[in-house]
């Protein structure tokens, strides 16, 4: 059984030659830029920090490739959809995260979506969702910052993210803060599941 606890940062690939060989199962988390992709690794790792967060969208510029217990890649891609970064920038990490996900495709065991409880899910978040079910990936989406949403607003708004991006039943919806851990078991037993899968299909 992998051990969480052994997370190690390996490197930040900004370009195709960085992105890792080897048919070590990948765990990807993708999702809007500031949704907290990095907080939620930090909070399903149990080490505050250890993933750079930032207060300011676009902090994760690179994909950062962590290594769980020598066994399993984690991925943290750049959030996609921040209107305030340059058209030029936008464009870097839109063909940044494309060419990871059509390069390393068939390795990925399971793609971590990440949205954020409080709102609707955008175009782009919909067309990642339209993206991962066409190349038939497993995949899980985290709804984080649900430490944000009153009680009464806690079952619609998942709801609105389950119609919205058109989930099957099966697909996991995981209630999620990364601030208070709300989730965070069920994210744990998630990610240990995937990580036994090897890389999906051979090339
Ligand atoms: P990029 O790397 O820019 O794409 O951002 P990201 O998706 O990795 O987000 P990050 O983890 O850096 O978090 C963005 C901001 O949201 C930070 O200010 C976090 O403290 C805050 N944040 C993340 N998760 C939560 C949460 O569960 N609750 C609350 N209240 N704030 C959160
Ligand atoms: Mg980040």
């Amino acid at each position: 059984m992998l051990d969480i606890t052994k997370t190690k940062f390996i490197r930040s690939a900004a370009s195709e030659k960085d992105f890792p060989d080897g048919s070590f199962p990948r765990l990807v988390f993708v999702g809007r830029s500031n949704v907290g992709k990095s907080s939620t690794i930090n909070a399903l790792l149990a080490k505050p920090g250890f993933a750079r967060t930032s207060s300011v969208p676009g902090k994760t510029v690179f994909v950062n490739l962590f290594m769980i217990d020598e066994q399993a890649w984690l991925v943290d891609l750049p959030g996609y959809g921040y209107a305030k970064t340059s058209k030029a920038e936008q464009q870097r990490y839109s063909a940044l995260i494309e060419s990871y996900l059509s390069r390393d495709r068939k390795s990925i065991s399971r793609m971590y979506m990440v949205v954020d409880a409080r709102h609707k899910p955008t175009q782009l978040d919909r067309v990642m969702a339209d993206w991962i079910r066409s190349f038939s990936i497993p995949y899980t989406v985290i709804a984080n910052k649900l430490d944000k949403l009153k009680k009464s607003e806690i079952e619609p708004n998942l709801a609105r993210i389950r119609s919205e991006l058109c989930l099957p039943d099966d697909v996991k919806l995981i209630a999620f803060s990364a601030q208070k851990l709300t989730g965070r078991d069920e994210l744990l037993r998630d990610v240990l599941d995937a990580s036994l899968g090897a890389g999906r299909c051979s090339e």
